[in-house]
């Protein structure tokens, strides 16, 4: 029997309330008996761990762009490899706190490296792992950022501003009219239960297939 891999990423702009409805969605799928983890990118292994506290330091604020890219991209390879693979193979079920989207939308559109070769280098690092749902939690960005600076100091991608931002975005967008049947978008101002309901009846959805 092909068991079939379920790996479900929840991508959007800064404070769009990603972290939480990826927490709900796990405690739902646990009390329904099912297997499953709930990882955030970067991060989950040693390494990508300390690539992430490299990349949201403000002290780096001056990192190069490509040398950025290759970061995310490298967290990401020890991600892939060494959790999310083992876990699907294993039958779990993986929910991600973002993934390659968020390279599109943040190295691709705002900070305007080519959108084939992050796919190219992307592709190399995960090995061509697409996931199979994917959750784009559309927010304003200057609603987001608020949200953000409400809750605490803002890290070195936070602080970049509006402007920036407005790009992510416009990234967010084109990758979800580009992929409609992998990407369900979101309005991340709906309350956090009636999110979570949305969230819960696609995922419903896939595991029926
Ligand atoms: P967050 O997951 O807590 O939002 O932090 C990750 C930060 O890194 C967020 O500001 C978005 C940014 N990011 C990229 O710029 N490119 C990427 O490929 C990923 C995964 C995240």
């Amino acid at each position: 029997m092909v068991m079939q891999e379920i790996f479900i990423t929840f991508e959007g702009g800064e404070g769009a309330g990603k972290t939480t409805q990826i927490q709900l969605l796990r405690d739902h799928l646990l009390d329904c008996g099912l297997n499953v983890i709930a990882v955030r990118d970067p991060g989950g292994t040693a390494v990508a761990e300390q690539i992430r506290q490299m990349v949201k330091s403000n002290a780096n604020a001056d990192i190069y762009v490509r040398t950025e890219a290759l970061l995310y991209l490298a967290a990401r390879c020890e991600m892939v490899n060494k959790l999310i693979r083992p876990h699907l193979s294993a039958g779990r079920i993986v929910l991600c706190d973002r993934f390659a989207d968020s390279t599109i939308a943040y190295q691709g559109f705002a900070n305007e490296l080519d959108l084939e070769d992050l796919e190219q280098i992307g592709n190399f690092a995960t090995g061509n792992l697409t996931p199979t749902l994917t959750f784009y939690l559309k927010i304003d960005p200057k609603e987001g950022l608020g949200r953000k600076t409400a809750q605490q100091d803002l890290d070195r991608v936070e602080n970049k501003g509006l402007g920036y931002h407005k790009k992510v975005q416009a990234g967010f967008e084109y990758l979800a009219a580009k992929n409609p049947r992998r990407i369900v978008t979101i309005d991340a101002t709906l309350g956090v239960d009636e999110i979570h309901q949305i969230i819960i009846r696609h995922t419903n959805k896939i595991m029926e297939v």
